[in-house]
């Protein structure tokens, strides 16, 4: 996809498998994600959170998975405001390695963290979370996965 050359990944350095990776995810983002996270990450709607910037790229890889994978409700604080919308899941729409490059895409794009994602560990959290089958919310999100410590 075209769109995928326009961005600039600023910020890091991401290794080069990293980096082809984020340009397929870039791909699946425009796709499937902007329509309400906006192109630019800033959120289309006011019931949607952005993902510039968002401490929740910011932080640990397992949480992220789990709300791509199973979606989440509100409320939900990003960046000191609340939301209260849905997020849906793509489980059964995404695979692990696309899941995966999206979130790469994500970590290079929006977040001062390039840590990778690979799709091995969105395969363990499908795993562990097969029996889920309802959206997560912000507090059972950080019950199982507690953020790090600054
Ligand atoms: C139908 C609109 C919609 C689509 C499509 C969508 N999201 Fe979301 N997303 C939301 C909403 C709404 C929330 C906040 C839910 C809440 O209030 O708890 C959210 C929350 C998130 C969060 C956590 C909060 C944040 O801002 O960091 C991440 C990460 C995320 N979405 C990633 C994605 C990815 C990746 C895709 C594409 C695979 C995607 N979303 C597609 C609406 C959407």
């Amino acid at each position: 996809m075209l769109v995928a050359a326009t961005f600039v990944f600023a910020g890091c350095k991401p290794r080069p498998q990293q980096r082809g990776d984020a340009v397929r995810g870039a791909a699946l983002y425009m796709e499937k994600c902007a329509v309400c996270h906006g192109q630019d990450g800033n959120a289309l709607l006011p019931s949607c959170p952005p993902l510039r910037d968002s401490e929740w790229l910011a932080g640990s890889n397992a949480p992220l998975i789990a709300i791509v994978l199973d979606g989440m409700r509100g409320p939900l604080q990003v960046k000191g405001r609340t939301y209260n919308g849905l997020m849906p899941a793509w489980r059964d729409v995404l695979t692990d390695q696309e899941v995966a490059s999206v979130l790469n895409f994500l970590r290079l794009q929006w977040s001062e963290t390039g840590e990778p994602v690979l799709p091995a560990e969105v395969a363990r959290i499908r795993e562990n979370t097969s029996t889920r089958q309802t959206f997560w919310t912000e507090g059972e999100l950080r019950s199982q996965w507690p953020p790090r410590r600054k």
